[in-house]
């Protein structure tokens, strides 16, 4: 495994349609092994091969007990709800959008061998799972959003949620 560069906006693999996954071959693995581990360094929630320079409908995606899953090819096949939150990309790094997204998603995709599969989430990972299937369209994120926070504009969003919580 090694880690892969993760390219960032301004980078024209970021505005392509990216093509569906026909081979689901050593390069493939190899491909998704490298993005968990490049994942996982960087600290994020999700990662799609464009990200990474490679045009292939492939993500991966960090749910919240910590499990990777791969969705190669995937499709959203019905989304549930309403949430409207905080967002950022590892392409886009030091920004921060509030973007609203469907609050349950549900996926349905190919694993590493070419079986589908479905998968449902909600939250945080519903959110990633519509992030990072925007990707291989050539979305990103900002799109979505008015205006982008800084890091500190950021901080002082959290401290207002949190005295807003209280
Ligand atoms: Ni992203």
């Amino acid at each position: 495994m090694a880690l892969r560069k993760i390219v960032v906006q301004g980078d024209e693999c970021l505005t392509k349609k990216c093509r569906v996954v026909t081979d689901f071959n050593a390069r493939l693995h190899m491909l998704l092994d490298d993005m968990a581990e490049t994942l996982v360094d960087s600290g994020g929630v999700g990662l799609a091969a464009p990200q990474v320079g490679v045009l292939r409908r492939v993500c991966v995606v960090m749910n919240e007990d910590d499990e990777i899953i791969e969705l190669i090819n995937p499709e959203i096949i019905a989304t549930e709800g309403e949430q409207t939150g905080l967002e950022g990309c590892l392409s886009v790094p030091g920004k921060y959008g509030i973007v609203t997204r469907p609050y349950i998603v549900r996926v349905r995709a190919q694993d590493r061998n070419g079986d589908y599969f479905e998968v449902e989430d909600e939250g945080l990972t519903a959110r990633c799972f519509c992030h990072e299937i925007e990707h291989l369209d050539g979305h990103l994120f900002v799109e979505h959003t008015d205006r982008l926070l800084s890091g500190e504009e950021l901080e002082e969003f959290i401290r207002q949620q949190e005295e807003e919580d209280e």
